[in-house]
């Protein structure tokens, strides 16, 4: 992971817990209307893929248990992990691309709303992303996944010789010599792997991407309600189709990129879409970018118009969070996918301990703070969730009394401390587990290993009928808290 060149480091501390009487007088732990639903505190726990799926995308007992613990919390709001919306093998990431996958889905949102005492609204995150492939070795590419084109046959002077005679001298070129004869895409098809992007027009499966995309996900969204969930998130952020559409660097000529009005046509669509599809007691909101962080990408004033857009179309909530590309991603080793968190944008959408002047804590607070001052001159009173490095109550009741969001999200400092809502109301803060962001979680998220927080992973192993890792030597679940009274 990239980490900013100051190399700071920072402690997170919390010394400032409200006794039980303040937490009852916040706004943080006051109700909230986001749309259909009512909140019963203003607290989020933002979408985090913990590898609990199984190949086939289901809803599996490790799963269950896994959103069972975060709603013992009780916080306002859970979103599940970003789930697949097409029906096609995708990992063992959780998927809602068929009919198949309602009674498993069904089985989650009971277990959340059983397990809360009906205090958590339930949402799940719908995701749609385009073709990766790992890194090849170099030989390989050059044998069998490089199409031979007449380009590389002039560059070559080898016009009419057999194709294995171009690919072998081919092999035998130096990298410098090799990069200059292979266009730019198929050099960064072999030093990166294959990665389809939206601009990919030739394709036709892309070029119909604004045709495809609304119906699967309001197909997806349908089944979420028919599951019993609260809502939807969709997922319009970081690396993925939808984010890629909003990007800067979206140049498709078919009225679906370039300007910000183009760029933004697939996502209404979508919403548009689920909309339909669930009506208006389903919550339908969505999760994308105050900021890309990348060269040439989309910025502030750019998220400000589109939070406008999605807000005048009806959407009952808008989640902010920041960076996450692919663009700036770090090259991975050979037989790795590239991973968007390694970057500089990677930094910024999970910030870590050791950064730079500003440190790791609320870096989107200032972005989304600008974004709802847009949207309230507006007339526009969509609720807006921060994220981001946010992990004491005094910050996220600043934030909520001085109007810079409405909903506070807290994702690594909930897989810390999933009691951490249950803690802070009831005037127990003092025990809260506080979060390093030491990014030990995300980097098993990066090797698609089970996720578990090194705060709590080693602590009583031999606890009797506990889960633990494939490797045996983590536990899954954050021990229960013992309440004192
Ligand atoms: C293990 C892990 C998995 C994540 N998976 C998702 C995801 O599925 N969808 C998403 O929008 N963000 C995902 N995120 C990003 C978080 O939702 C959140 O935006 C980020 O961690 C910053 O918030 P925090 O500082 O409160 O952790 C993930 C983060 C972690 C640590
Ligand atoms: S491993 Fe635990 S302490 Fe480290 S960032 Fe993740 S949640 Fe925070």
């Amino acid at each position: 992971m990239w980490k900013p060149p100051e190399r700071i480091k920072y402690t997170a501390v919390e010394d400032d817990w409200p006794d039980r009487s303040e937490a009852a007088a916040s706004l943080l732990f006051s109700p909230l209307r986001v749309g259909p639903l009512s909140l019963v505190q203003r607290t989020w726990v933002p979408a985090m893929v913990p590898w609990r799926s199984n190949e086939a995308g289901e809803v599996t007992e490790d799963v269950l248990q896994w959103y069972e613990r975060f709603a013992r919390g009780r916080p306002g709001v859970i979103v599940v992990e970003a789930t697949g919306i097409r029906d096609v093998p995708s990992g063992p990431l959780l998927r809602i691309g068929d009919d198949r996958y309602i009674p498993g889905l069904a089985k989650l949102a009971e277990t959340v709303h059983r397990a809360s005492g009906g205090k958590t609204r339930l949402l799940i995150q719908l995701i749609d992303f385009l073709t990766i492939r790992r890194r090849p070795q170099p030989e390989k590419f050059l044998d069998r996944f490089l199409q031979i084109t007449p380009a590389h046959r002039r560059a070559l002077e080898l016009e009419d010789a057999p194709e294995d005679s171009v690919r072998e001298h081919l092999r035998s070129l130096d990298p410098e010599a090799l990069q200059s004869v292979l266009s730019v895409k198929e050099w960064e098809d072999m030093q990166y792997g294959y990665r389809e992007r939206v601009t990919d027009t030739q394709v036709p499966a892309i070029a119909e991407l604004p045709a495809t995309l609304p119906g699967l996900f309001a197909r997806a969204a349908s089944r979420a309600q028919q599951a019993g969930f609260d809502g939807v998130e969709l997922h319009y952020a970081h690396a993925y189709t939808m984010a890629s559409f909003l990007s800067a660097t979206n140049t498709r000529d078919d009225g679906y990129g370039g300007s910000r009005e183009q760029r933004v046509r697939v996502p209404l669509e979508v919403y548009q879409a689920v909309r339909e599809a669930t009506g208006p007691e389903f919550a339908v909101g969505c999760r994308f970018l105050s900021d890309e962080i990348i060269e040439g990408g989309s910025g502030l004033a750019d998220a400000r118009y589109f939070a406008h857009r999605f807000a005048d179309a009806g959407m009952d909530f808008l989640s902010l969070s920041r960076g996450g590309k692919f663009d700036d991603a770090k090259q991975p080793k050979v037989g790795w996918a590239a991973y968007p968190y390694t970057g500089k944008s990677g930094y910024e959408c999970m910030p870590g301990y050791i950064s730079d002047e500003q440190g790791p804590f609320g870096r989107n607070i200032g972005p989304v703070e600008s974004i709802r001052q847009h949207l309230r001159a507006s007339g526009l009173t969509t609720p807006l969730v921060v994220a981001g490095g946010i992990f004491g109550f005094k910050a996220a009741e600043d934030i909520l009394q001085s109007g810079q969001a409405d909903i506070i999200g807290l994702a690594r400092q909930a897989l810390a401390d999933p009691d951490w809502f249950e803690k802070v109301r009831t005037g127990h803060g003092a025990e809260v587990i506080v979060c390093r962001y030491s990014n030990y979680c995300e980097g098993l998220d990066q090797k698609h290993k089970q996720v578990t927080c090194e705060l709590w992973d080693r602590k009583d192993l031999d606890e009797p009928g506990i889960a633990l890792s494939q490797d045996g030597k983590r536990r899954l679940l954050a021990p229960l808290w013992e309440r004192t009274p």
